[in-house]
Formats: C-alpha cells, sequence, structure tokens
C-alpha cells in the first residue's frame, strides 16, 4: 500500500496519537473542542494524501484562498498558542503517520524511501505555511496592540498637561507649585513625544510608512528653531547652528523638524559636556545636515544596527537598564529620511567624536 493510501485508511489512529499529544501541550483550562483540534489536522493529512497521490493536482483552498495549514495557524495564534508549541505538533503529527507506517505490515519496499521523502516535503510546506501565517497574525496583533496604547493615552495626558499648565501659571500658586508645574509639564510633553514616536514606529511597521506633507520650506529657519529651543531647555548646553548656502526645498517641514529635533536632542544626551553642532549646507541637488558632538564613541559593532532598534537591543547591553527614551529616534529618523528619499550615515570614533549626516534631495 501506498502512504498516500494509508494516511486516509488510518486517519483515526493517527488524529488520535496527534490528538493525546496536542492535548499535553495545552494547559487544560485552555482545552479546545476536540472536534476543532482534530478537524485541521484531518485536513492538513488529506490535503498531504492527495499531494502524494497527485503530485501535480489543484490545492484546495478555503473561499478566501486559504490553505488548511493556514487556518490551523490562525486558530493556534488566537488560541495562545506558541510558536514552539505550533512546531511541536507538526512534529507530532509526522511522527504519528511515520510510526504507524512503519509498524504496518510490509508487502513491498521499492516505494517506501519515495513516499517518506515526498510525505517529509509535503510536512514541511505544511509547516512553513502554518509558521509564516502565525508570525504575521503576532506581528499584527502587537502593532495593534501598541497602536492603541499610542493612541488612547493621549486623552489623559492632556489632561495633565493642561493641569501642569494652569499650576505654571497660577497667580495663586507660591514658587514651590510653579515650579512642580513646569516639570510636569516638561514630562507630560516628553510623554507625547514618546507616544507620538510610538504610533510612528508601528505606522512604519505595518508597511504604511511615514505620511508627508511637503510644503516650501527654509531648512535655516527650522534649525535655527530647534536649536533656540534646546537652548532654552538646556541652559548649560553650548549649541553651534550654522547655516552655508540657501538651504531652502519642498519637504515635510514638521517631519524635518524631528530629524533635527531627535538628532539634537541625542548629540545632547548622548554625549560629552562639550559643544554641539549642527551644520546645515546646500550642494547642488540636495541639502547635507549634520549634527556633531564628542563625548565616547558608539562601540562599531552598534553602529550597524543603530537605526535598528529590534537590533540594536542585542548589541547595546547599557541601553535598557539605564534609560529613559523608548530607543526608537534613530529608527523613526532613518524613516523620515527614507520617505523624503533622503540618506543617513552614522561616523563615531574617540578622536573625532560621533556624527550623524543626513542628505536630502530636493523634491521637485
Ligand atoms: N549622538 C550620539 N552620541 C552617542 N551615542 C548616540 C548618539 N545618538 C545615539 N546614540 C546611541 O544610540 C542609541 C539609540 O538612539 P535613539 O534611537 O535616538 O534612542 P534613544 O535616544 O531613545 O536611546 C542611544 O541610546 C545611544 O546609545
Ligand atoms: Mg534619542
Amino acid at each position: 500500500m501506498r502512504l498516500a493510501e494509508f494516511i486516509l485508511i488510518n486517519m483515526e489512529p493517527i488524529l488520535q496519537a496527534w490528538e493525546d499529544f496536542a492535548r499535553n501541550l495545552q494547559p487544560s483550562y485552555r482545552l479546545m473542542d476536540v472536534v476543532e483540534l482534530r478537524d485541521h489536522a484531518k485536513e492538513i493529512l488529506e490535503e498531504i494524501a492527495a499531494e502524494l497521490a497527485n503530485p501535480a493536482g489543484e490545492r484546495k483552498l478555503d473561499p478566501q484562498g486559504n490553505t488548511p495549514a493556514e487556518i490551523h495557524a490562525d486558530t493556534r495564534a488566537l488560541s495562545g498558542f506558541t510558536v514552539d508549541q505550533l512546531l511541536a505538533e507538526f512534529r507530532a503529527l509526522r511522527a504519528s503517520v511515520l510510526n504507524l507506517w512503519s509498524r504496518r505490515e510490509k508487502t513491498a519496499t521499492w516505494f517506501e524511501v519515495e513516499d517518506m521523502t515526498r510525505f517529509n516535503e509535503a510536512i514541511d510546506r505544511a509547516l512553513s505555511e502554518s509558521v509564516a501565517r502565525y508570525t504575521e497574525a503576532q506581528r499584527q496583533s502587537q502593532n495593534i496592540f501598541l497602536g492603541i496604547i499610542g493612541h488612547d493615552l493621549r486623552s489623559p495626558l492632556s489632561s495633565i498637561n493642561l493641569g501642569a499648565t494652569y499650576l505654571m501659571r497660577s497667580e495663586q500658586a507660591d514658587s514651590k507649585l510653579i515650579q512642580l508645574g513646569s516639570r510636569m509639564f516638561a514630562s507630560s510633553l516628553r510623554m507625547q513625544e514618546m507616544l507620538d514616536n510610538l504610533l510612528d514606529f508601528v505606522r512604519s511597521r505595518s508597511g504604511f510608512g511615514i505620511p508627508l506633507q511637503p510644503d516650501d520650506v527654509d531648512l535655516a529657519v527650522i534649525s535655527e528653531h530647534i536649536a533656540e529651543e534646546f537652548r532654552a531647555s538646556n541652559p548649560g548646553a553650548v549649541i553651534r547652528s550654522e547655516v552655508v548656502g540657501d538651504v531652502r526645498g519642498r519637504w515635510d517641514g514638521a517631519r524635518i523638524g524631528q530629524v533635527y529635533q531627535n538628532l539634537l536632542g541625542n548629540a545632547i544626551q548622548h554625549g560629552a559636556n562639550t559643544p554641539v553642532s549642527v551644520v546645515t549646507s546646500a550642494y547642488d541637488g540636495e541639502v547635507v545636515l549634520s549634527v556633531h558632538n564628542d563625548g565616547p564613541p558608539i562601540p562599531p559593532a552598534m553602529q550597524k544596527d543603530i537605526f535598528d532598534p529590534m537590533r540594536r537591543g542585542l548589541s547595546d547591553p547599557v541601553h535598557s537598564s539605564s534609560h529613559k527614551n523608548l530607543g526608537l529616534g534613530l529608527y523613526i529618523v532613518r524613516e523620515i529620511v527614507a520617505a523624503h528619499q533622503g540618506s543617513i550615515e552614522v561616523s563615531s570614533a574617540e578622536e573625532t567624536g560621533t556624527t550623524f549626516t543626513v542628505r536630502l534631495p530636493k523634491l521637485a
């Protein structure tokens, strides 16, 4: 008997072995309906049997175009399975088929290797479909979750902000209260910035990119404005801002302001207590902004991943512990620059300090 036929005839014992295994994987309070548990496994196996019998045949999809392995992954993601558990389930499915198959009464062996190989390939295919679907579902739910946090925290934050403003300006308040109010106000602005970053992060990670509203802007005005803001909020810092040539062009001014803000904020926050400089220069067809600070260089291993918070986590042991920010700043800067068809790079060494350089083509 060929393996395809064997699977169909022995569906019941195969499913039973698999079900026993799958039940052990999930906590008892989450035990799913046995029918549902079996249904997908049965469909996956039927599909594999059909594929073994007729490799050139058409695949059976549900009305939405999903394969049985994909439907299975959706259900698993919803019921809180981890990806390891999903993998273990497929291993169990494979094992329960091959076990029974090797214990059958053998009538011929010439096709044995061929059938097993093809079965393994078919299981692997189903497995990778399941994992791809599962990962996508996880990513989406993460994005939705982050998006909800970013969005829903705004309104309570704005009433805190309002209260802080009131305290700051109140005529009855003594100097202590005024001080308290202005500290609360500064904190609420920082929190607002974090939430904005979080939303931008989620948006760009969901594949929507950063939306731009290009307009005629003068980077001389924007860079000076941001530098002035930083001087006001960091009285000790020396910030030199310089403009060379005509740096007007068509960009999203608010977004480019965010680029200056993030780079300058980093230079002040992560640099030594020495002057920080911002230079904006016009060249043929493009404008180059560079932000420089001294201080300990960024380790070469980290420079490679510096624009990618997910990767950087691995090479940046300091970041997680002693940190006030979300670490999304440079990621968003790079996304904004990319949305303008520009580029960004970093150079950082002991002798020369750290410089971030952004090239922005003048958009038509
Ligand atoms: N100008 C700089 N000088 C030294 N290190 C920097 C500089 N800019 C960024 N870094 C390093 O890169 C990391 C990531 O920066 P960023 O994405 O802006 O996140 P955050 O500032 O929130 O930590 C920082 O934590 C810091 O370690
Ligand atoms: Mg930063």
